[in-house]
């Protein structure tokens, strides 16, 4: 691939952000430049200085006065729930059962899954998400339409067939050990092949038996470099069900720690009611809490306790967990998880949040060599941000004064229309991909 100049105001953390004004947290040109070659990075800094580090003939893409910075990352989503968006009025397990549960069952159909899929990527990138860990349905055909779907626009996904033998329609309903063999499969078609990586997926505590969590546990040991991922303690009634389907548990989180699903490469999902207990042992294992804010509004959950993760020194991670989460915009997620953490008498402040966003979450995944930050050697997905996309966000930038003020001004009243472009591998993706470079499948429209 020829080489590409990008230029524009360019914004990387190097660490976490710890005050409202932590300059040294940030690298920040004015006129920056971001020099791509083969789909990496090869330099970055003022335009002035990148400029001369590229060949002459370059083609370069000027995004001033527009923010150029690492693609954004989204840690837990579900990709068959996509049009389950919006289904009203139910908490947590009543909404599984009747919305989720349905939808889901769409997905044996390989076309469907194929539609879905590739809305899906458009979707994450016309919001300038260009990683995402996702949960799959129950069937292995659903894996392959995601994966294609990624790998045909090249883009760096974490995915996996969900596993669930119990307190679920027969359609949706695996075995121990055909969970087991589908996942090794999968595992086997797809971990490690391009940009693609596998995260075994037992759904929660509720949807497995013992006999599955133990396959799991079998999985998770025989292939260390997977990662995994669940539910955690998202709701009242979950978790007083999930811990009477495993009485010899200590608590929720134990009933994970027994099967040996806990380690730096596992994901759970929302980690709402936990005693300090439970946030000590995911901060011995590295196991990570992923903080959904617009979820657990939206099915009345309850309010992630950033601080008190913080302080017992566990990770965590911010998501959209679409289906439940309203919008697949990392940026209208930053501005829920704002409100969530205010409610409790919690600061975010916007140089943390969009720390989160990129370098946070990456760091979440073991992956900030690859993405989450702009330096040479890392992958060149990159989004260019717009903080005067709608004329009240016009108005309002024109009385910003500072960078904390417009990064502050795009998480509360942006969204996808702040997206100007997305480069996933150094490609401009923003528009989704062409019609000539889709599987059939997904070049069809919505199938009947
Ligand atoms: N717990 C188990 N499955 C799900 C799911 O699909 N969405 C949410 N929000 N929580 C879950
Ligand atoms: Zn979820």
């Amino acid at each position: 691939m020829t080489d590409l100049l990008i230029r524009g105001r360019v914004l990387t953390f190097v660490k976490e952000p710890e005050g409202i004004d932590d300059t040294g947290a940030y690298r920040y040109y004015e006129d920056g430049a971001v020099l791509v070659t083969n789909g990496k990075i090869a330099g970055v800094g003022s335009y002035s200085d990148v400029v001369k580090q590229a060949g002459s003939g370059i083609r370069i893409a000027d995004h001033r006065p527009n923010l150029v910075l690492p693609g954004l990352i989204d840690t837990h989503l579900h990709f068959p729930q996509t049009q389950a968006i919006a289904s009203y009025g139910a908490q947590l397990l009543e909404w599984l059962n009747t919305y989720i549960f349905v939808e889901e069952q769409k997905f044996k159909e390989p076309q469907h899954a194929a539609f879905i899929a590739g809305r899906f990527m458009d979707e994450l990138l016309s919001n300038g998400t260009t990683t995402a860990v996702a949960y799959c349905s129950v069937h292995p055909e659903s894996v392959d339409a995601f994966f294609t779907a990624a790998e045909e626009r090249n883009m760096l996904m974490i995915g996996g067939k969900v596993m669930m033998d119990r307190n679920a329609p027969e359609g949706l309903r695996d075995t121990p050990g055909k969970g087991y063999d589908e996942t090794k499969r999968l595992i086997g078609k797809w971990h490690g092949r391009g940009r693609a990586h596998y995260a075994i997926s037992p759904r929660f505590a509720i949807t497995s038996t013992p006999e599955q969590m133990e396959m799991s546990r079998a999985l998770v040991d025989e292939h260390p470099d997977c990662y995994v991922q669940t539910h955690l303690s998202e709701n009242k009634e979950e978790v007083a069900f999930a811990t009477s389907l495993y009485p010899e548990a200590k608590d929720y989180t134990d009933i994970y720690a027994r099967y040996g699903l806990l380690g730096r490469k596992t994901l759970l999902g929302h980690c709402i009611y936990m005693r300090d207990r439970e946030i000590s042992v995911l901060a011995e294992t590295g196991a990570v809490g992923v903080f959904c804010p617009t979820s657990n509004l939206f099915l009345g959950s309850g309010l992630f306790d950033r601080d008190r993760f913080d302080r017992l020194g566990a990770r965590h991670a911010v998501a959209t967990d679409v289906g439940a989460g309203t919008s697949f915009s990392m940026l209208e997620t930053m501005d829920e998880a704002y409100k969530v953490l205010h409610l409790q008498g919690q600061r975010l402040s916007p140089l943390r949040s969009f720390y989160m966003l990129t370098l946070g979450n990456a760091r979440a995944l073991d992956l900030e060599h690859r993405i989450g930050s702009l330096h040479a050697g890392a992958d060149a997905d990159i989004v260019i941000l717009d903080s005067h996309a709608k004329p009240a966000m016009e108005l309002r930038m024109r009385v910003a004064s500072s960078l904390a003020e417009e990064l502050f001004v795009l998480q509360t009243m942006g969204d996808d229309r702040c997206v100007a472009e997305v480069y996933v591998a150094g490609r401009p993706m923003k528009r989704g991909k062409r019609a000539d470079e889709m599987t059939p499948a997904a070049r069809t429209a919505e199938p009947a």
